[in-house]
């Protein structure tokens, strides 16, 4: 009896998108990128609207549903990662509710930080906008209920992070400063384990563990993020190879001109406006 010929499946190219206002995402790509080897990603970075940290929580629900809406048309994508905790703790439901595609959201990694914890005080480092909102909250509540959790919010650290990655090193006295906002609060000399609740704040882990005046661990979501995506496309067909990333900014500039070979590095090998 001849062997039945088998039919390989069809390629499914449909990218899975990242969607962040500046550079963070890549905290969250990076580890996605490594655990779904075939995956198409395409990195889209609202440049036109950043910063969304220092935004009003009216502003950016009405601008990231809007906009996630145009990219999943234009994209086609499998599944949206909001790769922004800012977006994703004022806007995850609106953009859930808008679009019929699976969406991943960004929110502080306080549960893992609380499961760590040995001081029981851990600190909540984000946007302004992000650490003010119910969301916090209620994962405070719900995962940290036993813990102290000081909040800070830095727009300096979203710059900071942004200029490193177009090649300038922070100062590691501004980073100091940043996290006195958590360990100068009343009860802060105890804190110990920092949630980087801001995806930017991960691409300069090192660099703030370097400046910290003790000992500190810091935590975020990207991995968790990374086997979650891994887990809502499994069964799915990849391509056999990645195709080169696509880098979409809504507008181009003297500074994401510079950002070109940090993108390289991270595989997004063209850079397009929307
Ligand atoms: N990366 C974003 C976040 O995770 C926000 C940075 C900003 O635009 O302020 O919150």
């Amino acid at each position: 009896m001849p062997i039945p010929e088998t039919t390989a499946p069809a390629s499914d190219a449909r990218p899975i998108l990242f969607f962040d206002s500046g550079m963070g995402g890549l905290s969250v790509l990076a580890p996605t990128a490594r655990l779904l080897p075939q995956a198409p990603l395409v990195y889209v970075a609202d440049s036109a609207g950043f910063p969304y940290g220092t935004r009003s929580e009216a502003e950016i629900a009405a601008r990231v549903p809007a906009l996630l809406g145009r990219l999943a048309e234009r994209f086609a994508p499998r599944l949206i990662v909001i790769a922004c905790n800012t977006a994703s703790t004022i806007a995850l439901q609106h953009v859930r509710a808008a679009l019929d595609i699976p969406i991943v959201g960004t929110v502080p990694a306080i549960k893992p930080a609380a499961l760590l914890s040995r001081t029981r005080v851990i600190g909540v480092l984000g946007t302004e906008a992000t650490v003010r909102q119910p969301y916090v909250d209620d994962l405070a509540a719900r995962f940290a209920g036993d813990c102290r959790v000081l909040r800070h919010g830095s727009a300096e650290l979203v710059a900071l992070a942004e200029a490193s990655l177009g090649g300038v090193a922070p100062d590691p006295g501004r980073l100091a400063a940043v996290l006195d906002g958590l360990l100068g609060q009343e009860g802060g000399e105890r804190l110990d384990v920092v949630v980087n609740a801001c995806t930017h704040f991960p691409l300069l882990e090192a660099e703030l563990a370097a400046a910290a005046p003790r000992a500190l661990t810091f935590v975020d979501g990207g991995a968790g993020i990374a086997r979650r995506i891994a887990h809502l496309t499994t069964g799915q067909v990849w391509p056999a190879v990645r195709p080169a990333g696509r880098a979409v900014f809504t507008a181009l500039d003297a500074r994401t001109a510079t950002l070109a070979p940090a993108l390289a590095r991270y595989g997004l090998a063209s850079v397009e406006s929307l």
